[in-house]
């Protein structure tokens, strides 16, 4: 099997651009899971900005321990290898504005004015429905991070879900009106984005991308639900990354970590 064109010149593109990240770029046109990829050549030495991508995965893994499936051809499948020099309390707020990266790829690739957003901490959506997901693996050695690995599935071509998924997972080229999505300049656009925040965030925390992150928030003022049962509306995002939650008796928590669920109005 061979590579779709839309891919197979991912490194000229990427090149193209002369980004700091994107280097060296490999295309793959199977392999079991482009983060395993990438975390077995980062144990090896491989370099900062070292970027995996495949046509097709047989073992993609996503957040939560769960499986992350695409049918060959139709979605970008990348892992890259980030070297940021930060200690690891900073690991929150850098895996966070990944998601960030993510969101702005996909808002470049859809038609004009399309929703496009972010749900805490890193699934990026498109009118409410699920188009992004990444997967944040760091290698850490003590207090120092040796090393992180990105993953990012993105659904590009898809027209049709199965009937599970129909109702909360949507595609680029859904939304992309006139355009014809491709999966090198979405790429392109993500490596753009990582390049520019991961080593910002990195070296001064979330205060000079917090605007673009509070404008992107798909749950401010949403009634969300935590996987440990405790409930309240989301009211943003802190500077440590953390969601901020008002709880019905007033009290303001901040969640850390886990899945976050949308709670529909009563009688929805
Ligand atoms: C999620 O939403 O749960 C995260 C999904 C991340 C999927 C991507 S696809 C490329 C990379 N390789 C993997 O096995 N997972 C990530």
């Amino acid at each position: 099997m061979s590579v779709a064109p839309d891919l197979a010149c991912a490194a000229e593109v990427v090149r193209a651009r002369g980004l700091a990240i994107g280097s060296p770029l490999e295309v793959l046109d199977e392999t079991s899971s482009t983060n395993d990829v990438a975390k077995r050549a980062a144990k090896l030495g491989a370099p900062h900005g070292a970027v995996w991508v495949a046509d097709a995965q047989t073992a993609g893994r996503g957040r939560q321990g769960r499986a992350w499936t695409a049918a060959r051809g139709e979605a970008l499948l990348v892992s890259v290898l980030l070297r940021p020099t930060c200690a690891a309390s900073r690991l929150p707020p850098v895996s966070l504005v990944c998601g960030l990266a993510a969101r702005d790829a996909v808002a470049r690739a859809v038609a004009p004015g399309v929703d496009v957003r972010l749900k805490w901490p890193n699934d990026v959506l498109v009118d409410g429905r699920k188009v992004a997901g990444v997967l944040v693996e760091a290698m850490v050695a003590g207090s120092r991070v040796e090393g992180l690995i990105v993953g990012v599935g993105v659904n590009v071509h898809t027209r049709a879900f199965p009937p599970e998924l129909a109702r909360i997972a949507t595609s680029i080229a859904l939304h992309a009106g006139d355009r014809q999505p491709d999966r090198a300049s979405l790429l392109a656009d993500l490596l753009e984005g990582l390049a520019r925040d991961v080593e910002l965030v990195a070296s001064r925390g979330l205060g000079l991308v917090h605007a673009r992150l509070a404008a992107a928030d798909a749950l401010d003022g949403s009634r969300v639900r935590a996987d440990t049962g405790e409930e309240g509306t989301a009211s943003g995002i802190d500077l440590e990354g953390r969601l901020t939650v008002r709880r019905d008796d007033g009290a303001v928590v901040r969640w850390s970590a886990g899945e976050v669920h949308l709670v529909p109005p009563p009688g929805a």
